[in-house]
């Protein structure tokens, strides 16, 4: 569906403004489009597909589930079916020698199993692999299946996650079994908890050597890097930065469920389309994956793709701590959870930890209680860290401000433009999104840009804590390469939508009738700059709430 009411370019001056009457009738036309259509159903595992998007340098490989004899019954969680105590999970930086070596025991039983054991290691690591490179269609459509980039992402990694944690709790024979939580949002989790890379026994089996060589115990010196960029900052910067990063996907940029949890996926849609990925799906989510991965290898292996994310245990305490902050975010007032059918009624399939096939529903998914487990409350510092505003009034642009120009390759000095938008719009329809659409070109292997509103001075020092501070678009080569996506494009163009109305708010922009917009390349300076980036295009955009309304597909990088 696509419906762009409106659009002022930076290039030509056509304002053609949409009467209110006619988007009150258009927006009521949408929402009767937009109401039930059907949930994305439980793949049909009998037709599977080797992976979408292996890079060429990987050979084929299949990473299908055994396909049962029978027909999968519904689970549904109800008090006591899963496990008799309520199992707590800890903060791996907090867990006991005897917790780590009980985890390293839970694993070696885990690997030791056949790998046609569908409660095997292989096939646990396979799972992501099948519901995230594509290898399955949705049933009842010839759609594939993706369970990222959508509403999709939370529900099935949380059930994902409660079997993986059941079958370890069996191959130990202790029902009070949980995982623990990489909990890398606290000051003192932003190292790879040491028992994932410690090189002796019992440890070792948790560790992996598929990882980041500097990112790695005891060499790492770095925290870990929520936004991840080849520029990096002192340590101490980047706690702060965290922080910032944690309040907003948590709290600034996630109000709304879509926001949060990313956009609808309903049966017969191919999520990718919409680029729908909610805030901590794209950061702290991609980015850990990113920060873990072996950049030296192909696809940055293992944490940094799909295909291979989850044959590093790490991956597991990684959405553990994911998963909590799901919990989190409920708890903020005035946040909620979606409630539309076809997101309760979503599917998928899992192996339990008896090794039987069973289907889930996404909406069966919200209360940990009922699954059995509940996360240790651990402080939370960002939570304070509301940004504050820099800029008193609209930017003004003097000499020293770099202007962007169409199609000029930049690196080392950020430069800004100037974008137009019509304040009428938004004061004759308060409820219509504002949107930037931006297009960058890019040549590069490696670059993080970072978007500034009315703040022409920022530079790559500047840190994030701020009502000015936009957005990161990832410019790279590899990681976490969804269907139909170029793998190995280290060059092309890519297309942002950010919205606005917020941000244009905070900032007291909603009179004007352009906006100064700066943009940041977080590039490595020395010993060379990995890549380039253009600027091409920029325009506001107004829509219907709750529209998807970007034709273009995204970029082959996200
Ligand atoms: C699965 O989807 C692909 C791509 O959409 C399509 O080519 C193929 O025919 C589908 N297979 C089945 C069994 O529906
Ligand atoms: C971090 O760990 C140190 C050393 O164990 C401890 O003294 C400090 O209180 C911890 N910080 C927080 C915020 O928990
Ligand atoms: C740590 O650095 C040393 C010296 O560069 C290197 O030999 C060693 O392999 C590194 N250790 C890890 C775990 O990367
Ligand atoms: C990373 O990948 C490269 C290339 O496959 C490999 O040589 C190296 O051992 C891997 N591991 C680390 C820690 O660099
Ligand atoms: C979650 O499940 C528990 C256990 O059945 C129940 O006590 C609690 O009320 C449920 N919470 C919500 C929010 O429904
Ligand atoms: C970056 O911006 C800061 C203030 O925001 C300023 O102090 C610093 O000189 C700038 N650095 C460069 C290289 O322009
Ligand atoms: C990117 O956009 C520019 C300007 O429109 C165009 O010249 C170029 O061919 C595009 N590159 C790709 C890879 O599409």
């Amino acid at each position: 569906m696509v419906l762009s009411c409106f659009t002022c370019n930076t290039a030509q001056h056509q304002q053609r403004p949409l009467q209110p009457l006619m988007l009150l009738l258009l927006a009521a036309l949408l929402s009767n489009i937009h109401c039930y259509r059907a949930a994305v159903l439980a793949p049909n595992i009998n037709a599977c597909n080797a992976p979408l998007n292996l890079p060429s340098a990987e050979k084929v490989f299949h990473c299908c589930a055994p396909v049962p004899s029978y027909e999968p019954q519904l689970f549904r969680p109800s008090a006591g079916s899963a496990g008799a105590a309520v199992r707590i999970r800890r903060p791996s930086h907090l867990v006991t020698e005897d917790y780590a070596a009980k985890l390293a025991r839970a694993y070696s039983l885990m690997k030791e199993l056949p790998a046609e054991d569908p409660r095997s290691f292989t096939q646990q690591a396979n799972v992501h692999c099948a519901y995230c490179n594509a290898v399955y269609n949705q049933s009842g459509s010839s759609q594939r299946f993706q369970a990222h980039l959508s509403w999709l992402f939370f529900p099935f990694h949380r059930w994902y996650l409660y079997f993986h944690e059941r079958i370890l709790a069996k191959l130990l024979g202790d029902d009070t079994f949980a995982l623990s939580f990489w909990n890398y949002d606290h000051h003192n989790g932003t190292s790879i908890p040491w028992f994932y890379s410690s090189t002796s026994y019992p440890y070792s089996i948790l560790s992996n050597a598929n990882r980041d060589a500097p990112h790695v115990l005891p060499n790492a010196t770095a925290a870990v890097d929520l936004v991840v960029a080849p520029y990096e900052r002192p340590r101490d910067a980047q706690l702060k930065e965290n922080d910032n990063t944690m309040y907003r996907v948590m709290i600034r940029d996630a109000q709304t469920p879509e926001e949060f949890f990313g956009w609808p996926v309903r049966q017969g849609e191919d999520a990718k389309t919409y680029s729908g990925a909610g805030t901590v799906e794209l950061n702290p989510h991609n980015n850990i994956h990113r920060w873990v991965g072996n950049k030296s290898s192909v696809g940055w292996k293992d944490m940094g793709t799909f295909y291979t994310a989850a044959n590093d245990p790490l991956f597991y305490a990684h959405h553990a701590e994911l998963d909590r902050l799901w919990e989190i975010w409920k708890t903020i007032p005035e946040h909620l959870e979606y409630e539309d059918e076809d997101y309760l009624n979503a599917e998928f399939l899992f192996y339990n930890e008896d090794a039987e096939m069973v289907r889930v529903k996404a909406g069966d998914a919200s209360n940990t209680t009922l699954l059995g487990y509940v996360y240790e409350d651990v402080a939370m510092p960002w939570m304070e860290a509301t940004p504050e505003r820099r800029s008193s009034g609209p930017a003004t642009l003097t000499d020293a401000n770099k202007m962007c120009e169409v199609g000029e390759w930049f690196v080392e000095t950020p430069c800004s433009i100037v974008v137009d938008r019509d304040p009428t719009v938004t004061k004759n329809s308060p409820w219509l999104h504002e949107h930037l659409v931006l297009t960058m070109q890019y040549d590069t292997s490696d670059l993080e840009l970072l978007l500034y509103l009315n703040y022409p001075s920022a530079n790559v020092t500047t840190d994030t804590g701020c009502e000015e501070y936009l957005f990161s678009m990832t410019l790279t080569r590899y990681v976490l390469m969804y269907q139909d996506m170029v793998a190995e494009a280290f060059a092309g163009n890519k297309t942002q939508r950010i919205d606005m109305s917020r941000r244009l708010h905070a900032v007291g922009l909603m009179e004007e009738t352009s906006v100064v917009i700066t943009l940041v390349p977080r590039v490595s300076p020395s010993p060379s700059p990995a890549g380039r980036v253009a600027f091409i295009s920029a325009s506001m955009e107004y829509t219907v709430p709750y529209q998807r309304s970007d034709t273009s597909s995204p970029s082959s990088v996200i």
